[in-house]
C-alpha cells in the first residue's frame, strides 16, 4: 500500500479535488522563505477568495522547516517533509472532517481504534471548550479517557496574523507495551499523526479574532511520521522511504548505518532538502542570504559529516546520493527529474567551493580551541569570512568539544547575515497576506506588463522563469540567451511606462485551461494549473494565467524603473525593477 496514493484516492472518492504541490520556495510571498505547511499556499482561499478547484481540496505538499535544523541527526527530525492534507473551504466542518480522518485511519490504514487518542481545545475566555469535537470523537468510538484537551496545542495559527482556529490532534500509540487506560499527552509513546484545524477566525494586528467569511477545515498529516507508524519502526530513517538513500550513503562511505546514525541521517536529510530547494523553478543557488543561505548551510553541514565518515570528498558521493533521492521522489515531483542537471551542478559547485577551505578551516578551528578556549566573536567571524564556516557549523564543532561560541558578538559583527539566517531558521511567518499589500499588488501587475514588454522589445520567445515580489521591488526571471543591451532595457522601460500612462483596465476571467491556452494566455507551468483557471488581461497587451491579486487599472502603478539586469542561470536573465511615485 502506498500511503500518499491511498490518501489522495480516499479524499478524491469523498468529493475532493487533488491540487498540485506548490513549490518549496513560495511564489510571491516574501513573508516566508519556505513553504512550512500544506495550508500555506492556500491562505488567500482560507481568507475567502474562491479557489478554482472548488471547496474540497486535498494534496501532498513539499514543506521545509529549518527551525530545528541543528537537531537533525536524531530519529525524528527532518528539515524537509511532506504533508498530506485535506481542506474544506466553507464546505464541511467538524463532523465530516473528524469522520473522514477517523475512517481513513481505521478503515483504510486499518489502525485499531484503541491505538488512537485525541486532543480537543480546552477553552479560554474568548473561545469555549470544543464540546462538539469531543462528542464527535466519543460517538465514533474513542473512549473518553483517550480524549484530552489543551489550550496551547489545540489552537493553530499560520502566523501572528491571518487565518487560525481551534484544532483537534490525533495521536497513535507507537509502543508494543500495553496501551495505557488514560491518554497522557506528555507520554511520548503517543505520537501526533494528524492535525485537523477548524479555521474560522482571522487574527488581526491587534491580536483580536474576527470571524472569517466562511468556516474552513485545514488538516495536515506528516507523511514520514505516519509511514514510520505503519511500518512499525521508531526511527523515521528506517522506513522504506529512506532505505535506498541510506543504502547509498552506506555504499559511498563504506560505513554501516548502525554506529554512524547521526552523520548518516544528517547527510540523508540535508542532501534531500538541498535537492528539493535547488530543483525548484525559483532557481535558488547557495549564497549568504535568504533561501540561498539555508541551502549553503545544509550542503556544508552534510559535507562536514561526510568528512567525519571519511568519505573522499572529491568523489561524486553527493551526486550519487542526490540521484538516489531523485529516483525515489520523481514520480510525485517531476521537477526533480526535469531539473536534475541543475541540482547536481549546485551540489558539486558548492562542494568544490567549500572543500577548498574546509580543511584549512578545520585546522584553524583546532588551533584556536587547542587549549580548550571558547570561541570568541572574532574567531567565529574569521571562520565564517575566510573559511566559509556558517556560524551554526562553528557552534556544532565547538559543542562537540564542550566549548561555547560568542554568538552575540558574532551577531554584532555580522548583523546583516545573522538577521537573514535567523529569520530563515525561525521559519518566520508574518502572516499570509503580507504578499498582498497595495504595493505588492502593484508589483504583480507590473510583472505582467514587463513580461509582455520583453516579448516586444527583446524577443517574442521570452518566457517567464520565475518571479519574486517584496514591498521594495520586483524580480523577474525570463528565458533569454543574451545580456540585454542598454537600448533593449530602455525600450522595455519605456514601453511599460507607456502602458501605465495609457490607463489600461485589468480584467479577470475564469475559463477552462484549454480555452485559456487557445486564447493565447501566457503561463509558466501549464501542467501545474487546474482545469478551471483565472486569467488576467491588461488592456489588450497582456493575458496571463495567474491567481492575482492585481490592480484595477495600470494608471495607479507610478513610474516603472529597471534597476538591474543580470544573469540568473544558463539561458535565464533576471531583472530587478521598482515602481516610483509618478
Ligand atoms: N496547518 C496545520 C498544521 O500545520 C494543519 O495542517 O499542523
Amino acid at each position: 500500500m502506498n500511503l500518499k496514493d491511498e490518501f489522495i484516492k480516499y479524499f478524491v472518492e469523498n468529493g475532493h479535488k487533488q491540487i498540485p504541490s506548490a513549490p518549496v520556495v513560495p511564489e510571491n510571498d516574501p513573508s516566508v522563505l519556505f513553504n512550512t505547511a500544506g495550508m500555506q499556499p492556500l491562505i488567500p482561499y482560507l481568507m475567502g477568495q474562491t479557489h478554482p478547484y472548488g471547496t474540497r481540496l486535498c494534496d501532498y505538499q513539499k514543506c521545509i522547516r529549518t527551525n530545528d535544523l541543528d537537531e537533525v541527526g536524531d530519529k525524528t527530525h527532518h528539515t524537509f517533509f511532506e504533508m498530506l492534507g485535506n481542506w474544506s473551504l466553507g464546505d464541511y466542518f467538524k463532523k465530516e472532517s473528524i469522520t473522514y480522518s477517523f475512517n481513513f485511519l481505521t478503515k483504510v490504514l486499518n489502525i485499531p481504534t484503541e491505538k488512537l487518542a485525541v486532543t480537543v481545545y480546552a477553552g479560554d475566555e474568548s473561545v469555549p471548550f470544543d464540546q462538539e469535537a469531543y462528542d464527535l470523537w466519543k460517538d465514533l468510538g474513542i473512549k473518553e479517557s483517550h480524549i484530552a484537551s489543551t489550550k496551547e496545542d489545540n489552537f493553530w495559527a499560520a502566523g501572528e496574523t491571518g487565518p487560525c482556529g481551534t484544532d483537534t490532534e490525533i495521536f497513535y500509540f507507537r509502543s508494543e507495551e500495553e496501551i495505557p487506560c488514560t491518554f497522557d499527552t506528555e507520554d511520548d509513546r503517543w505520537v501526533e499523526i494528524w492535525n485537523n484545524v477548524f479555521m474560522q477566525f482571522n487574527r488581526k494586528q491587534d491580536g483580536t479574532l474576527e470571524p472569517l467569511p466562511k468556516k474552513n477545515v485545514d488538516t495536515g498529516m506528516g507523511y514520514e511520521r505516519v509511514l514510520a507508524v505503519l511500518e512499525g519502526v521508531d526511527d523515521n530513517y528506517k522506513t522504506s522511504l529512506w532505505k535506498p538513500i541510506i543504502n547509498k550513503i552506506e555504499e559511498v562511505s563504506g560505513k554501516s548505518y548502525q554506529g554512524n546514525e547521526k552523520s548518516i541521517r544528517i547527510i540523508a536529510d540535508h542532501i534531500r532538502t538541498a535537492v528539493f530547494i535547488s530543483a525548484d523553478n525559483a532557481g535558488i543557488k547557495p549564497s549568504n542570504t535568504d533561501q540561498g543561505y539555508i541551502l549553503r548551510r545544509l550542503i556544508r553541514r552534510a559535507i562536514r559529516h561526510a568528512k567525519k565518515l571519511n568519505i573522499e570528498i572529491n568523489s561524486n558521493w553527493e551526486q550519487e546520493i542526490a540521484i538516489s533521492i531523485i529516483e525515489e521522489y520523481k514520480k510525485y515531483y517531476p521537477e526533480l527529474e526535469n531539473n536534475k542537471e541543475t541540482v547536481l551542478e549546485v551540489l558539486k559547485t558548492e562542494k568544490e567551493k567549500f572543500n577548498r577551505t574546509l580543511e584549512k578551516g578545520l585546522r584553524e578551528f583546532e588551533k584556536q580551541t587547542r587549549d580548550g578556549i571558547d570561541i570568541d566573536a572574532l574567531t567565529a567571524f574569521h571562520l565564517y569570512d575566510t573559511y566559509g564556516f556558517p556560524i551554526e557549523l562553528t557552534e556544532e564543532l565547538a559543542a562537540e568539544k564542550n566549548l561555547k561560541v560568542d554568538i552575540e558578538g558574532f551577531k554584532q559583527k555580522f548583523k546583516e547575515h545573522q538577521e537573514l539566517s535567523r529569520t530563515a531558521s525561525a521559519g518566520k511567518f508574518k502572516g499570509g497576506l503580507a504578499g498582498n499589500s497595495e504595493i505588492e499588488t502593484k508589483y504583480h501587475t507590473a510583472t505582467h506588463l514587463l513580461n509582455a514588454a520583453l516579448k516586444i522589445t527583446v524577443n517574442k520567445d521570452v518566457h517567464q522563469k520565475g518571479s519574486n515580489i517584496t514591498p521594495e521591488r520586483m524580480r523577474f526571471d525570463f528565458s533569454c540567451d543574451h545580456k540585454l543591451t542598454d537600448e533593449e532595457k530602455q525600450k522595455t522601460e519605456n514601453l511599460v511606462n507607456e502602458w501605465i500612462k495609457q490607463g489600461l483596465t485589468v480584467t479577470k476571467q475564469e475559463m477552462s485551461k484549454e480555452e485559456a491556452i487557445a486564447s493565447g494566455a501566457e503561463c509558466m507551468f501549464i501542467e501545474k494549473y487546474p482545469d478551471i483557471v483565472t486569467v488576467y488581461s491588461i488592456g489588450d497587451v497582456s493575458k496571463e494565467l495567474c491567481g492575482g491579486p492585481h490592480v484595477e487599472n495600470t494608471n495607479v502603478l507610478g513610474k516603472f524603473k529597471i534597476i538591474k539586469e543580470e544573469a540568473s542561470s544558463a539561458g535565464v536573465r533576471r531583472i530587478k525593477a521598482i515602481l516610483e511615485e509618478a
